[in-house]
């Protein structure tokens, strides 16, 4: 649908993949097209997480269809400063690693910003760069990610139309947004280098791609005025720019958030649930008040038509939204309330909460996790990666001096005990910030997550046993980047749901992140529940799946479909099951933009759904804990 209120043309496809797959084609065309003319192609090359898949597609092209780069030149956005070219982080070696590695290009075509450059020759250096994009024509096609706040290149906001190639301060939420490529947000470097706004408005042709969670910045630069301070939403002013963005990264644009406001639409109950939902948001009334008045003026007059008046449609909506409330997560014993979330005929139920890292589990569901093992449910919880990665190297260190602290206190004498311990402590003593761990290190870590896991089980009460340590093998990797899902991941995560045979299954429902952990484990899970029903076992006719979100998300309220209350000590208690994970706490390696502790963002979600649920006129609880029924 084209859209008179997106200012930059906007192609969404189902998944990042496919979004992927049409930018490396379009790139391959003219890379091809460029060839029959005997003619180079000049590039603008992007790195981060976003195109990650793109180069992927553009290395599987050139394996299996030959597609040569022997003509293409390219130059990259930008580099962090100061690095070593060949560091692990550095933006040289992301590009080799993903790309220039694994094609025919020549190297004396690549092109980045150096962070060896010294500051005395950097304003030189920085024109030469420029010079050399004019000296061969120009940017014929520009491929760019965006940043949470708005940021091309390293283009922070604030940063000028008429910027060229230059030395910039990064944002802070940059440097923490990118902290998981470095150990920690202390460790990312404060400067880089960038092409200027004015550097990238030059190019032919732009793609920008945009995947998941970027949905708000991605309307905000399509939809909004243009301004210096959402540096993107300059690409409005670019003849030939497109944004290639996934299902998810489109959320918060008006033709999908608010459709009626951009065209005719078939009006389902879910459309209309969100569509007075949103009315009533911003009318700041509950459902019951809205008046005929109301659906007129803010563009629900086609509703109104075809459903008659308003006082039928807040109902309708409004208990929709009252039947989702309900403080008996595992089904209400006795009572058969043919609209209640659960089923209340099996009771107890077998219950298998999936946590992708070992604190997800009380984090985004922490009150229902307790409310179920209270209601006397057999609940079970799979912890499906170890979570090593996430423990910093001081913390680490205060366990393994406990440890030789207690050898030497018992006087225990052990040699191969006394060897991993002194290995790991000088391998810590001497790590460079781009070495991964050792094995043993690595393995430490995950125990200390492991502990701490297990130490909240006991806390929320679960006897000894219902706790399961996958240590899923995708991400043992040593490194931020995991491997995609494998075979053995699934026939572990089968073996498990055989073992339970749970009537309910909890997983984090991070639909968003194509290259995060949660995304894997849950395409886990799906792929596993997949299978077992093909293969027709009885159980899992009877087993429900529910989604929750992780720590950085929550539903829309009108998606909702299971909204478990907690009172002020069940939230108290959720807090302090959060801290028991204490290696987590304080400053977390990888955190992403946002500087606060889990719990404090946990319980502020949780309020902020109790609110939002209190406004629209129901019950106000002190927290809501949100779940979406996920039909596998
Ligand atoms: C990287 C770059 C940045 C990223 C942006 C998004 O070369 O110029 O603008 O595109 O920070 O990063 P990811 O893709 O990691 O979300």
């Amino acid at each position: 649908m084209i859209n008179s209120l997106e200012k930059i043309p906007v192609s969404i496809f189902r998944s990042p993949m496919e979004g992927s797959i049409y930018a490396a084609q379009q790139i391959a065309n003219l890379i091809r097209a460029r060839q029959m003319e005997g003619r180079n192609c000049v590039l603008g090359l992007a790195t981060g997480s976003t195109p990650i898949s793109m180069y992927k597609e553009l290395v599987r092209m050139h394996r299996e269809e030959g597609l040569s780069f022997r003509n293409v030149i390219t130059f990259n956005l930008d580099e962090y400063y100061p690095l070593e070219r060949d560091a692990i982080q550095s933006y040289w070696s992301f590009m080799h690693n993903n790309l220039f590695d694994h094609v025919d290009i020549p190297a004396s075509n690549i092109h980045l910003p150096n962070g060896e450059w010294t500051t005395d020759e950097m304003k030189r250096r920085c024109m030469e760069y420029e010079s050399m994009m004019d000296a061969v024509g120009g940017i014929d096609l520009q491929i760019l990610g965006i940043g949470n706040n708005g940021h091309i290149g390293f283009n922070e906001p604030g940063s000028s139309l008429h910027s060229r190639t230059r030395l910039i301060t990064l944002d802070y939420s940059t440097r923490m947004a990118n902290s998981r490529e470095f150990q920690n947000i202390s460790k990312v470097p404060r400067l880089a280098i960038t092409m200027g706004i004015h550097t990238i408005m030059k190019a032919k042709r732009i793609i920008l791609m945009a995947w998941g969670m970027k949905a708000p910045i991605v309307a905000k630069a399509v939809e909004e005025s243009m301004t210096e301070h959402v540096p993107a939403s300059l690409l409005q002013d670019h003849p030939d720019c497109r944004f290639v963005i996934d299902t998810l990264a489109s959320t918060e644009l008006t033709r999908i958030k608010s459709p009626w406001l951009a065209g005719e639409i078939t009006w389902t109950p879910d459309m209309t649930k969100k569509a007075v939902v949103n009315m009533a948001i911003k009318t700041g009334k509950p459902i019951l008040s809205l008046t005929n008045n109301d659906y007129n003026e803010n563009g629900l007059g086609d509703l109104l038509v075809e459903k008659g008046d308003s006082y039928d449609i807040n109902l309708e909506v409004f208990y929709s939204l009252r039947d989702s409330i309900t403080g008996w997560p595992g089904g209400k014993p006795g009572n058969q309330l043919p609209n209640h979330p659960e089923r209340s005929n099996i009771i107890p139920k077998r219950c298998l909460i999936f946590s992708p890292h070992p604190d997800d589990d009380i984090i985004s569901m922490g009150g229902t996790f307790m409310r179920l093992n209270d209601h006397g449910h057999e609940v079970h919880v799979a912890y499906q990666t170890s979570g090593n990665i996430a423990v910093t190297d001081e913390f680490v260190t205060r366990f393994l001096d406990f440890a030789v602290g207690f050898e030497e206190m018992f006087g225990i004498d052990n040699a191969r005990s006394e060897q991993i311990l002194n290995d790991a402590r000088s391998f810590l003593q001497h790590k460079k910030p781009s070495q991964s761990d050792t094995e043993a290190v690595r393995a430490i870590k995950g125990l200390i997550r492991r502990g701490e896991a297990t130490a909240t089980c006991r806390y929320v009460g679960l006897p000894e046993g219902r706790w399961h340590f996958q240590n899923l093998p995708f991400y043992e990797t040593g490194t931020i980047v995991k491997n995609p899902m494998g075979e053995k991941d699934i026939e572990l995560t089968m073996e498990l749901l055989r073992e339970i045979r749970p009537h309910q299954i909890f997983a984090a429902g991070d639909l968003a992140d194509p290259h995060g952990t949660h995304k894997v484990c849950l395409d886990i899970v799906l792929e596993s529940l997949k299978r077992i029903k093909e293969a027709g076992d009885e159980w899992i006719k009877d087993c429900w799946l529910w989604l929750y979100k992780g720590a950085w998300q929550e539903w829309d309220i009108a998606e909702i479909m299971m909204a478990v209350p907690m009172s002020p000590d069940q939230v108290l208690k959720k807090r302090h099951g959060i801290f028991i994970h204490q290696s987590q706490k304080d400053m977390v390696p990888f955190q992403g933009s946002d500087a606060r502790e889990f719990w404090q963002r946990a319980e502020e979600r949780n309020a902020n759904t109790a609110n939002l649920y209190g406004a629209l006129g129901l019950t106000r609880y002190a927290a809501i804990e949100a779940f979406v029924r996920w039909d596998y």
